[in-house]
Parts: C-alpha cells; sequence; structure tokens
C-alpha cells in the first residue's frame, strides 16, 4: 500500500549578509538538507527554502566602512552563500533575500494585521544617540567599562571579562564603537509587539509537541520571567523596511527576518505552477512547516514567530527543530588556532562529502553541541567511507566488467541477506525521520560491515582463479554489487554526489527509497571509476594554515577592519614592560613579490641590518611589489615565526588604515637604518 505523499516546507535560518558562511553555520544547512534530501527519496512533496538575512545595523555599517550601498554589499555576499551552499551540495528549492518586493509585502501585512488586531503598541523610549554620526546605538555598538569589574572595552550588553550583563547606560565612561564620542540621551518613538496578549496562545503552543522536550522546557522558564513587549522598529538611519505610515521609522531586522521563509517560498511560487502559497501559508494548511535553528535564536522562533503569524491569521509551523553549536577539536572554533574555517577554505581542500558525512554521524535530534576532531574526521572517512563502503563496489565491479561483460547475474547468491539489509532499511528511515541522523550512520555501517564479511568468506578473487565456477563468481560480485547499492541508496540523503555517481555507475535512475527492496538483476552495468578517495592528513594541515592565513590577512589591520567598527576604539592599556617586550627595528624590504595561490598576501625578503627575514604581508590590495623594493618600514622583529600554507613567516611588518587599498605600511623619517631599534 502507497502512502499518500506529505505536502512538507521546510527552512534553515538565514544568514547575515555582511559575512562569509563558516562551517559551523554549515551544521545547519547540512542537517536540514539531509532531512530534506529524505523526505524527497521517500516521495513526498518536500520544499526547501532560504534566504539571505540582508538587514539591520551591522550590515549598513559595513557596507558604508568598504565605501559601498548595502544593496552592492548583499548582492555580493548573496552571490558568495548561494555559491559555498552548492558546493557544499545544499539542494535548496530557493534562495531569495530578505531585501525583497515579497518580504516588504508580507512584512508589512503581518504587522498591519497584528496592529487591526490591537497587538501593536507605541511609546517614546530613551535611547544613547551618537552625535557625530547622528544614529542611535544598538548596545552592541556602544563600548566602555564594565560597571561591575571595571574592564575596559566592553560592549553595552555583556562584560566578556566577568561576563555580566547590564544595560548600556550602565557602562562607564561609554564610547560610541562607530564614530569614537561619547553617547547622549536622546528620545524616539518606538512601536512595540505586545507578546504578552499571546500568553495562553504560546503556552499551549510551546507544550503542543512543535519543540524539543529541552526547548520546551527553557521556554517554561521564560514565561515565568514574563513575556516583555518587544521593540520592533528602530530609527533612520537604517538599512530595512519603512514602516508603513510611519516615516523614518523601520521595522526591525529580526521581525522581518523569519517573514523571509514566506518571502522565498512565495517567490518560489510566483516561478512555479501547482505550488500554491495559501496551501502552506493559510490559518487551515494541512502542509506541514518545520524550522531547522540554531539553539541561540529559540527566543524568536518559539516566542515571537508563531505570535506574530498567530495575530496576522496565518498557521503556525508545525515544528522547530533546535541545534547545538559546533566546536572543533573540542574547544569554540579560533581565528588563531585556525578552526574558525570558512565554507570556501574547507572546500579549496576536501570534498563536501566528507564533512556532511562526518556531521550526520554526530548529529541527533537534541540541542548538544558537536565536535569536528579533525583526527576523528580524517580516520573515520577514511576507513567508513573509503575503507567500507566504496571498497565493496570496487572489490566486485571489475570481475563483472572483464568476466561478464559488465552485465549483473539474474539472480541473488544469498537472499536471505539481502532481505537483512532491506528489513534494516526500515529502522534506518525512522532514524532519518526523527533526526536521529548518527544512530542512521551507525545502522548503515554495521550492515557495510556485514558486506565485507560476505565479500571476505566469498573470496571472489580466489573463486575467479578456479575453473567452474563462473557462475559462483558472477553471483556473488552481483550480490556485493546490490548490498552497495542498498548502502548507497541510504546514505543518499548524506552523500548525493556519490549517490549520483554510484547510479551512473549502476545505470540506474536516481535511487528512490521505495525502490531498494528490489534487487538489480540482469542489468548492464557501466565501468566502475573511484568514487572517493582518502583524506591526506596534508590536506586537513592546509586547510588549519589557510584559516590561519586568513587571519593574517587581516593582518596588521585586523582589529580594524575586522566587525563593524568604522573607527578603532584605542585598546586595553598595558604596562611598559609589555611593551618591552615588542622588539620593533627599521628594516629594508629588499625583494617583494607575489606568492602563487594568495589572494592578499606579497612575500617580502626584509634586510634588518645583514640578516634577512622573509616575511608574508597581508597588503597585496595596497601595493605592487615593485613599489615597495628599496623602501625602508618597521617590524616586529621578535614576533615567533609562523608555519603558513606558502612557507614560513618571520615577523610581521606594521600597516595602518581599514584594509583594501587604503592600507599604509609604515616607514621611517630620513636617517633610519635597517637594525635600528624603534623605541
Ligand atoms: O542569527 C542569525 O544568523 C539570523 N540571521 C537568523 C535569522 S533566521 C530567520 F529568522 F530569518
Ligand atoms: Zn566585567
Amino acid at each position: 500500500m502507497t502512502q499518500k505523499a506529505r505536502k512538507i516546507l521546510v527552512t534553515s535560518a538565514l544568514p547575515y549578509a555582511n559575512g562569509p558562511i563558516h562551517i559551523g553555520h554549515m551544521v545547519e544547512y547540512i542537517q536540514t538538507d539531509i532531512w530534506v534530501r529524505f523526505q524527497k527519496m521517500r516521495g513526498n512533496q518536500c520544499i526547501y527554502v532560504c534566504a539571505d538575512d540582508a538587514h539591520g545595523t551591522p550590515i549598513m555599517l559595513r557596507a558604508r566602512k568598504e565605501g559601498i550601498e548595502p544593496e552592492a554589499l548583499i548582492a555580493r555576499v548573496a552571490k558568495e552563500h548561494k555559491a559555498d551552499f552548492a558546493d557544499f551540495n545544499v539542494g535548496f528549492d530557493n534562495y531569495h533575500s530578505t531585501h525583497s518586493d515579497e518580504n516588504r509585502h508580507y512584512a508589512s501585512l503581518i504587522y498591519q494585521r497584528n496592529k487591526d488586531q490591537g497587538n501593536i503598541s507605541n511609546r517614546t523610549i530613551t535611547q544613547a544617540f551618537d552625535p557625530v554620526e547622528e544614529m542611535f546605538l544598538p548596545d552592541r555598538f556602544i563600548k566602555g567599562e564594565c560597571p561591575k569589574c571595571g574592564a575596559q572595552d566592553q560592549y553595552g550588553d555583556n562584560c566578556e571579562v566577568c561576563g555580566a550583563s547590564y544595560s548600556p547606560n550602565e557602562l562607564k565612561n561609554p564610547v560610541s564603537a562607530v564614530s569614537g564620542a561619547t553617547p547622549v540621551d536622546r528620545d524616539s518613538e518606538h512601536y512595540f509587539f505586545k507578546l504578552g496578549n499571546f500568553e495562553a496562545m504560546l503556552k499551549e503552543w510551546t507544550r503542543g509537541g512543535h519543540l524539543q522536550d529541552e526547548v520546551a522546557n527553557k521556554l517554561g522558564e521564560w514565561f515565568e520571567a514574563g513575556l516583555h513587549e518587544w521593540d520592533i522598529s528602530r530609527d533612520a538611519p537604517y538599512f530595512g523596511f519603512e514602516i508603513p505610515d510611519h516615516p523614518g521609522k523601520f521595522f526591525y531586522v529580526w521581525l522581518d527576518a523569519p517573514i523571509g521563509y514566506m518571502a522565498s517560498f512565495k517567490n518560489l511560487c510566483d516561478r512555479t505552477a501547482d505550488l500554491a502559497f495559501d496551501d502552506f501559508w493559510g490559518r487551515d494548511s494541512s502542509a506541514e512547516l518545520y524550522h531547522f535553528i540554531g539553539k541561540d535564536i529559540i527566543y524568536f522562533h518559539a516566542l515571537f514567530w508563531p505570535a506574530m503569524l498567530h495575530g496576522a491569521d496565518f498557521r503556525t509551523p508545525t515544528a522547530v527543530f533546535s541545534h547545538g553549536f559546533l566546536t572543533v577539536d573540542g574547544q569554540k572554533m579560533s581565528k588563531s588556532r585556525g578552526t574558525f574555517i570558512k565554507a570556501r577554505t574547507y572546500l579549496d581542500s576536501l570534498n563536501p562529502e566528507y564533512l556532511r558525512y562526518y556531521f550526520a554521524a554526530k548529529l541527533s535530534s537534541g540541542i548538544e553541541d558537536i565536535d569536528l576532531n579533525l583526527e576523528d574526521f580524517q580516520a573515520r572517512v577514511n576507513s567508513d567511507l573509503v575503507g567500507k563502503v566504496v571498497n565493496i563496489a570496487s572489490r566486485c565491479a571489475g570481475f563483472i566488467k572483464k568476466r561478464f561483460d559488465g552485465k549483473l547475474a539474474d539472480q541473488l547468491d544469498n537472499e536471505a541477506l539481502f532481505e537483512t539489509f532491506v528489513t534494516g532499511g526500515n529502522h534506518i528511515a525512522e532514524c532519518y525521520e526523527n533526526r536521529e541522523f548518527s544512530k542512521a550512520v551507525r545502522e548503515i555501517m554495521a550492515l557495510a560491515d556485514k558486506a565485507n564479511q560476505y565479500i571476505d568468506e566469498k573470496k571472489p578473487w580466489i573463486i575467479a582463479k578456479e575453473e567452474n565456477r563462473e557462475q559462483e563468481l558472477h553471483a556473488v560480485c552481483t550480490m556485493g554489487l546490490n548490498l552497495f547499492r542498498l548502502l548507497i541508496g541510504f546514505l543518499r540523503p548524506i552523500l548525493p554526489a556519490t549517490a549520483e555517481k554510484s547510479e551512473a555507475f549502476l545505470q540506474v535512475p536516481p535511487l528512490a527509497w521505495q525502490d531498494l527492496d528490489r534487487p538489480l538483476l540482469d542489468h548492464a552495468i557501466a565501468a566502475f571509476k573511484p568514487l572517493m578517495t582518502r583524506i591526506e592528513t596534508s590536506q586537513i594541515e592546509a586547510i588549519v594554515a589557510a584559516s590561519k592565513e586568513d587571519l593574517e590577512q587581516q593582518g596588521s589591520t585586523t582589529t580594524i577592519s575586522d566587525g563593524p567598527l568604522a573607527k578603532d576604539p584605542i585598546s586595553e592599556t598595558i604596562e611598559y614592560p609589555d611593551f618591552a617586550k615588542v622588539d620593533l627595528r627599521i628594516v629594508k624590504i629588499l625583494k617583494a613579490q607575489h606568492v602563487e595561490g594568495a589572494e592578499k598576501l606579497l612575500q617580502l625578503t626584509l634586510d634588518l641590518d645583514g640578516e634577512t627575514r622573509n616575511v608574508f604581508a597581508g597588503i597585496k590590495s595596497a601595493y605592487d611589489p615593485e613599489e615597495l623594493e628599496g623602501k625602508l618600514t618597521v617590524m616586529v622583529a621578535n614576533l615567533a615565526p609562523r608555519k603558513m600554507r606558502f612557507g614560513v613567516s618571520e615577523g610581521m611588518v606594521l600597516a595602518a588604515g581599514p584594509g583594501g587599498k587604503d592600507l599604509y605600511i609604515l616607514t621611517p623619517d630620513s636617517g633610519a637604518e635597517p637594525g635600528m631599534r624603534v623605541k
């Protein structure tokens, strides 16, 4: 009996349009994509949409710093994001932007309907205002001394030294992180979403099986703390949508961000026959709606979002699935350790399917963090995928090609074993459905072990040498390849590209779950080509080195160009002995040259009064090598040598400026000579 196909709409959180995708983000997109691919393979109508989250102050300021319009910034970033996702085989059905007509339409509609229902209020509030930039300052853009421990240079919402949270007006000696000016208080009228109006509805919804248990419990605490009105407006200048009838007031980025899910879907509907918006979003929709998100944004998705939807007469989500964060080698991703790995940096060295597999092998339906242990990653991929799965095909394919004209036998050698695999598939499917991917992987690998055991016992390489055992050889290799086909079918949601290559090898259409139980017999296959290679240690080292290089490329300008600051506030005070440790010397640039494969680096040969140093400097955007040769500059001479992808860097030259073309190496006044100490 065939089950009726389900109608399912799935989303992942919308990444901000001001920075690159890193492997921490990829946990979510890979998790969602696996689930979506599984649903599609089951024959369900499953639609996966996403978009860039394109509004807000950080995006506005980053564009300003780069000297471009926000529209140009978000267009560039969207292109990069889409390429990263596509290359990781994340199969969105649509990727849109929150800065779109559809999103403006639904944001206004949801606001208007809530307003009509009495769910919006307004009042005047007092906020920190930057008198130089003439803008209100979000908490993150105010810095000062922590009111609790006195640590300097802390953000307006919490202290990174002692962990205290506070409001920005408690900071001592506050400054605007945008201009460096002292903020002043200024009044402004704001609009609020009255979350409290939804208390009964939300209590029911959050306990209604739409959330993981641990998340529902957490929400219980928030209910106890009380549901506060939510400030949904921001004053100009702001990159976002102006609130209808309130010139100069804009929707806060988090108001229109989740509406971006609808906007992306609507954009797809407008281009797709037979796809109707209301079937999925209407109050009485029978479709399923799932949001995959990180555990840091639960409040928005489990309280504000269902309330906004309900208040505007749209359906609420079937479920919100939260996941934990990624650690690398047991620690938070770190730029200095080279474990803050951008998606692109990973892709430059390694096959995306390896990471998809490793994340799947670690993911459960819970919200615990998952760890990418780089050694374990290499070992596991090599042993499971290359050693176990792909190996089955390579052990059998050659005989079929050479001895049987590329054709499989018309019978299986061991039907019972085949049935064991098919039955195993039922539980694997359940694991996928419940997002217990690590369990699915465990079961698939147990079956892969069984398949290898079968081949080890049958020893086709021995049968092949003996006379009158042709038929047996044919049956055994056919059996091996049929087990391989099942394993690839089971792994298909995780390894779509490998599955595609395997389908080409087996000469079959895309594997669908319900077809797996019928063996492939009396069927011609193509020549076997290696499906996957081992991960080499050097490839992982290259990723770590390149991630460190990313940091170095920002190099001496890192505090200025990193983050949303237009002006760089003065760092925390240090004592003289700390400064004295830095050995700054005048050097002469003997040679400057391009580094093959490095986007931002120049290789400098420096003369330090007779001693030469090799230094990689992130100044390619600002200088042609020729103009540097012969110049004097300043270097940190006692910086520990650093191994980079292109060689060892023996120090650092000093430069100032926001980056790009605006980067200036420091040069001494005339009279200075190589080797002189800078004091
Ligand atoms: O936290 C973030 O990265 C947000 N850009 C996620 C938005 S998800 C949705 F609401 F749009
Ligand atoms: Zn503190």
